[in-house]
């Protein structure tokens, strides 16, 4: 299933944002490299036990920050108890061991990929908050047809059993579209997937 479980009211985005601010004030957003050296384009930080890597080296969890050398943050509370009950709506256990926040500019994108660096099955639990974004959803395989969905913020999207990896992407962010309350401060999206890592 990849299901959109609920919308978050603006109070609940409010906190996850400065769950999310206070997490990259300990653990600042970085660039990532790609195995090929070609730079993602968008930055991200964890929180968490494992912080998700990807370099020269390969796709893999790290439990140290690539830049300050420290473990990651824990994963805020407000953060896992989202991902937990969004998780328990369909009857489907997560143990929150990362959450992985990326920060989408304007130009910001995200290619078609699976999330398959986990060990454990257990699903990702998706939460967007800011501007808008045009998300991508395939199948199993990269040729499988593929759809666009629009995330907006508050947007908590469970994907786990079969969907659990789906090749899924962001296209494109929508900028300016962000719901004013929010006080974003600047153009642009945050995604929060929260993970288990190990069984
Ligand atoms: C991801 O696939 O890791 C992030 C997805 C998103 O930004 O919606
Ligand atoms: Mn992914």
């Amino acid at each position: 299933m990849i299901e959109i479980v609920r919308r978050l009211s603006i109070d609940e985005q409010h906190m996850l944002l400065q769950a999310c601010r206070d997490v990259v004030g300990q653990a600042p957003l970085f660039t990532k490299i790609m195995p090929t050296g070609a730079a993602f384009r968008y930055r991200c930080t964890s929180a968490g036990a494992y912080g998700w890597m990807s370099d020269r080296k390969g796709y893999r969890y790290e439990t140290h920050h690539p830049v300050t050398g420290h473990v990651f943050p824990q994963i805020p509370v407000c953060i896992q108890q989202v991902a937990v009950e969004a998780a328990a709506a369909y009857d489907l256990s997560l143990e929150p061991q990362t959450a992985l926040i990326n920060w989408y500019d304007c130009d910001s994108q995200l290619g078609l990929h699976q999330d398959k660096t986990e060990v454990s099955k257990a699903p990702v639990v998706s939460i967007s908050l800011g501007d808008d974004c045009v998300f991508i959803i395939g199948g199993l395989k990269r040729s499988d047809p593929k759809s666009n969905i629009t995330l907006t913020s508050g947007d908590v999207l469970v994907m786990g059993e079969e969907h659990r990896y789906i090749f899924h992407g962001v296209k494109k962010i929508i900028p300016n579209t962000a719901p004013a309350e929010l006080n974003l401060r600047q153009p642009g999206r945050i995604n929060i997937t929260v993970r288990q890592v190990y069984d």
